[in-house]
Formats: structure tokens, C-alpha cells, sequence
């Protein structure tokens, strides 16, 4: 099993769901994906997880992304425990969430760990572009979980640095300022003294307001 890295192709797959079968390349539409990873249905940090990512899911579609969700767990499975988290919590789960019964999908993104667990998936975040290109990933174990304000940063990150050829600083928060990219030829550093726009604390270290 390998995980698909940063530039890779995010691997296609057919999956049973609980809104349908789907297929990643045609129901993705054009637009960005935030596949997640849990490790079971029925589980207390999971459903904390579950339950705030759909309470925030319209964040994700206001970014133009579609969340989807997969463990090894049954349709039959997924069913109930969403139906329980809109009785509990009073939350509705609008996305779908894959059962990875087969482990296929879990395979394809290196999503089990076997010195973690050898039957439940961690708990991994591929970012995947319009393009069908990983972007993103990040992994957390079993016991910790993730955070749903950084997932939220990361794709503003992800996305300012596509759309400005920039790259974000430590801890960046949209509106804050980007980082330029180094100057790199003689003619570049002439042009970056005349532009006002760029503060530059260093040759390799400046700044922009987008
Ligand atoms: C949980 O979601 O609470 C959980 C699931 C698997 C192992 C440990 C914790």
C-alpha cells in the first residue's frame, strides 16, 4: 500500500455511499475535494468530528469544495449512525460518506496503518483540486481529533497561492499579507525596487498585501 503525495494524481475510484454510488472523477464536477478518513462509525471522537464537519459544511462550499467521507464500516452502518447524529445532535450530514467494506478506497490513499490499526482507517485528509491533483494531505491518529478551523486555513491557503503565485506565512489568516517569491534574476530585483506593492525585509524574504 502507498500514499499518494503532494502532485500525484488523486487515485479514481468507484464507491458505494450513502448518497449512491460515486465515482470521485465524475461527481467531483470541477470542483476542489476534501476526502476524510475516520476510523469507525459509532465512535465518540468520530462523531464529534463528523458532526462538526457538517455543521460547517456550507464554509467548504463557499471555498468551492465538496467534503466526502469514508471508514470501513457498512451502508447499513453509516446509515443508522447518521440517522442517530440527527436525533442526538439535531445535525443533518449533507455530504456523502463512503463504505470502504472492500478496503479499496483505503488502499488506493494509504489510509490504513498497521502499526496504528490493522482494521480501522486513520484518520487522513486528502485536499484534491480541480484537477484531480493532491494538493494537501494530513494524517492523525486514532485518538486525536482533527481541526476543522486549520482544514478550513489550509484550503484558503491552498487556493490564495494558486490564484496570486504566492505562498502563505507561518500561521497566515486570510486578509493577512503573502509572501512574494524570491527575486531571482538580475532584471527581477531591479523590477521588485520599483514596486511599491512589495514590502521586502530581505533578498529571499518579502511581503505582499493582496
Ligand atoms: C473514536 O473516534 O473515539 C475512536 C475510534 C477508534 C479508536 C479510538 C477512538
Amino acid at each position: 500500500m502507498s500514499i499518494p503525495r503532494i502532485g500525484d494524481p488523486a487515485p479514481d475510484f468507484t464507491a458505494v455511499t450513502t448518497q449512491g454510488p460515486i465515482t470521485l472523477s465524475e461527481w467531483q464536477g470541477g470542483k476542489w475535494v476534501l476526502l476524510f478518513s475516520h476510523p469507525a462509525d459509532f465512535t465518540p471522537v468520530c462523531t464529534t468530528e463528523l458532526s462538526e464537519l457538517a455543521r460547517r459544511n456550507a464554509e467548504f462550499e463557499a471555498r468551492n469544495v465538496k467534503l466526502i467521507g469514508l471508514s470501513i464500516d457498512s451502508i447499513h452502518s453509516h446509515l443508522a449512525w447518521l440517522d442517530s447524529i440527527r436525533e442526538k445532535l439535531g445535525i443533518d450530514v449533507p455530504f456523502p460518506m463512503i463504505a470502504d467494506l472492500d478496503t479499496k478506497v483505503a488502499q488506493a490513499y494509504g489510509m490504513l496503518h498497521p502499526g496504528e490499526s490493522a482494521t480501522v482507517t486513520v484518520r487522513a485528509v486528502f485536499v484534491i483540486d480541480p484537477t484531480r491533483t493532491v494538493r494537501a494531505l494530513v494524517y492523525y491518529p486514532l485518538t486525536c481529533g482533527r481541526n476543522v478551523d486549520e482544514l478550513v486555513r489550509l484550503i484558503d491557503a491552498l487556493q490564495t497561492a494558486s490564484a496570486n503565485a504566492c505562498a502563505t506565512p507561518v500561521n497566515w489568516r486570510p486578509g493577512e499579507k503573502v509572501i512574494v517569491p524570491p527575486a531571482l534574476t538580475v532584471d527581477a530585483r531591479k523590477k521588485r525596487q520599483l514596486d511599491g506593492t512589495i514590502e521586502k525585509t530581505t533578498a529571499y524574504l518579502a511581503f505582499k498585501t493582496l
